[in-house]
C-alpha cells in the first residue's frame, strides 16, 4: 500500500479539522474526566495488528468514540489540575505543519531555517522570561530533562574537562542543593547523573515555602568543610505545591560566595515577570546561571515545549559537544543545537512556539497570563471569605491551594480525618467531570490545587468550580465517614 496522494490527505485533512472544531465547539458538554478500569480499557483496545490497512474513516471513527472520551480533557475550560498545558488553535495547527516537514534539527545543515526560528524563538522566550537574549539555550521535551542537563553541565563547570575523560571516579561526593518543594525532577536529575539522592541536600524552606537562604549557606558551608564539592543550588519560582517563589537574589549571593552554579527552575513561574501587573511580585531570573521556562505550561504551546537557557557562554557545549565524522558540515555554523544536550535527532519544536507567539504577541500573551491571575484571586477571596475553608500558601500565581476546615462540636478535625476529607472531596469533584483538580501534600497535610490557565476558562467557570467544590465538601462531611 502507497501513502495517501495529496488529494486524499487534503480530504481527510479536512475531516480532522472538521471534528476538532466540533470537539472544541462541544467541550463544556464534555466531562473532563470518566471514571475508568485500566483492564476494561486495555481489552477496548486489545487485538493483533491489522494485516492490511485500514480505511482511514473507521481509524477516525474509533478515534472518536474510543480514544478521545477516555481521555482526561486537558484542553476543557474547567480543567484545574497539576498546571494546565493548554494548546491554542495556532500551535495546534503548527503541529501538523512540523509534521509535514518533518525535518531534524541537529544541525543548521540540516535544517538552516529550523534552526535560525529556535535561535529566534529563544531569544524572545528569554526576553519574555527577563533572561539574558544573549544566552546559550535550546527547546526541550520537557523541563525535568532541562534540569539533568544543566545540572550535567554544572557537574562538568564544577569538576573541570577531565570529567568527560576520566568520568567520576575520583570526584569524591558531589552534592546538589535544593528546597524541600523542589520538583521530583531534581531528584531524579540527581540519581540519573550518579551523585545518589542522598547527595541531593533538601535545604528546609520558611513557612511560605520558600528556600531559606540562611539554611543553604550553612548547608554549603559544612559541606565545604567535610571535604564534598557543591555542583549547583537548584531555586524554584513556582513550586509545584504552592507555586511558591525562592528569593532568587538571596539565594544568589549565597551562591557568588561560594562559587556554585544557580539553576533555576521556572518551568511554572518564568514568564509572569513579563505581566505590568505581576513585575514587581515575581523574581528575576536574571540571576541565575542556567534557566528552564516551560512555554508548555503558560504560554499556550501544546506539549511539549521547554527552553533550557545558561548564561555561562560554552558550558553546555563542553559539556555535550561530540561530532562524530558523518555529521561534520562543510560550512560549519558557530555552533548547532545537537551541541547543547545530549540528544541528536530533535524535530523542529520552534515552529510551534513561533506562530502561537506571533500569533498572541506579548500584550496577547501577557493578558492571559493576567486574566488567570484575576481568575484566581477570585477564587482566593471567595475561599478566604468562608468560615469552613482555609487557603494554604502565598503566590503571586494563579494557582490556588485549598483546604475544607468545618468544625467539629467547635474543634478542628484531627489531621488525618482532615487529609482523607479533603481527598474525598478532590476525588468527588474528579469523578463529578465536572471539573478536574489535583492535589499535594505539605507539611501541615493534605491541599485540594486548583491551577487556572486555559485559554478558553471564564470568571464563570471559576464561580461553577467554587460551588462544586463546596457543595461537594458539604456532601462529603454531611456523610459522617470523616
Ligand atoms: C516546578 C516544576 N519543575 C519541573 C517540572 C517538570 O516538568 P516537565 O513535565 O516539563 O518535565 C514541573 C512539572 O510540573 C514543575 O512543576
Amino acid at each position: 500500500m502507497q501513502d495517501w496522494s495529496p488529494a486524499e490527505f487534503e480530504k481527510h485533512g479536512a475531516e480532522v479539522l472538521a471534528a476538532i472544531r466540533e470537539h472544541f465547539e462541544q467541550i463544556r458538554q464534555v466531562p473532563v474526566s470518566r471514571p475508568y478500569d485500566t483492564r476494561v480499557l486495555l481489552e477496548e483496545f486489545e487485538g493483533p495488528m491489522p494485516d492490511d490497512g485500514e480505511e482511514f474513516t473507521t481509524i477516525l471513527a474509533e478515534t472518536r468514540e474510543k480514544v478521545v472520551p477516555n481521555l482526561v480533557q486537558w484542553n476543557h475550560p474547567s480543567f484545574f489540575g497539576y498546571f494546565p498545558t493548554c494548546a491554542s488553535f495556532p500551535g495546534v495547527l503548527a503541529e501538523t505543519v512540523t509534521a509535514a516537514l518533518n525535518v531534524n534539527t541537529m544541525l543548521w545543515k540540516t535544517s538552516p531555517a529550523g534552526s535560525a526560528v529556535e535561535t529566534v524563538v529563544l531569544r524572545w522566550l528569554a526576553d519574555l522570561a527577563g533572561y539574558h537574549t544573549d544566552a546559550d539555550g535550546l527547546l526541550l521535551g520537557g523541563a525535568s530533562l532541562a534540569t539533568l542537563f544543566a545540572l550535567g553541565a554544572a557537574r562538568d563547570a564544577a569538576l573541570g574537562p577531565e570529567v568527560r575523560e576520566h568520568g567520576l571516579g575520583s570526584a569524591g561526593r558531589l552534592r546538589v542543593y535544593a528546597s524541600d518543594q523542589a520538583h521530583s525532577s531534581v531528584e531524579k536529575s540527581v540519581i540519573a547523573l550518579g551523585f545518589g539522592a542522598r547527595n541531593l541536600v533538601r535545604v528546609p524552606s520558611d513557612a511560605h515555602y520558600r528556600m531559606r537562604p540562611d539554611e543553604l549557606d550553612a548547608a554549603l558551608r559544612r559541606d565545604l568543610a567535610a571535604g564534598a564539592k557543591p555542583v549547583a543550588v537548584v531555586a524554584t519560582v513556582g513550586t509545584t505545591s504552592t507555586g511558591a517563589a525562592d528569593d532568587l537574589a538571596a539565594l544568589a549571593r549565597v551562591t557568588e560566595r561560594h562559587g556554585v552554579w544557580l539553576h533555576v527552575d521556572a518551568a511554572y513561574g518564568g514568564f509572569y515577570r513579563a505581566c505590568p501587573s505581576l513585575r514587581d511580585r515575581v523574581e528575576d531570573v536574571r540571576v541565575g546561571d542556567s534557566l528552564v521556562v516551560n512555554p508548555q505550561k503558560t504560554l499556550l504551546v501544546p506539549l511539549d515545549s521547554t527552553a533550557l537557557f545558561c548564561r555561562r557562554e560554552g558550558a553546555l557545549a563542553q559539556s555535550f559537544r561530540l561530532v562524530p565524522d558523518y555529521l561534520t558540515s562543510e560550512r560549519p555554523a558557530a555552533f548547532d543545537y545537537m551541541d547543547l544536550s545530549p540528544q541528536l535527532g530533535r524535530g523542529f519544536r520552534a515552529l510551534k512556539a513561533w506562530w502561537v507567539l506571533r500569533t498572541f504577541g506579548r500584550n496577547g500573551l501577557t493578558a492571559h497570563l493576567e486574566r488567570s491571575v484575576e481568575m484566581a484571586d477570585a477564587l482566593r477571596e471567595s475561599a478566604a471569605a468562608h468560615e469552613d475553608w482555609t487557603v494554604v500558601g502565598t503566590t503571586p500565581y494563579p494557582l490556588v491551594c485549598l483546604r475544607y476546615t468545618p468544625k467539629r462540636d467547635g474543634e478542628p478535625l484531627p489531621r488525618h480525618a482532615r487529609d482523607q476529607l479533603n481527598a474525598a472531596i478532590a476525588g468527588a469533584v474528579n469523578e463529578s467531570g465536572r471539573a478536574f483538580v489535583s492535589h499535594s501534600v505539605l507539611r501541615d497535610g493534605y491541599v485540594i490545587r486548583v491551577a487556572v490557565g486555559n485559554a478558553r476558562t471564564t470568571p464563570a467557570d471559576v464561580r461553577a468550580l467554587w460551588r462544586l467544590l463546596t457543595t461537594t465538601a458539604e456532601a462529603q462531611y454531611a456523610d459522617q465517614r470523616f
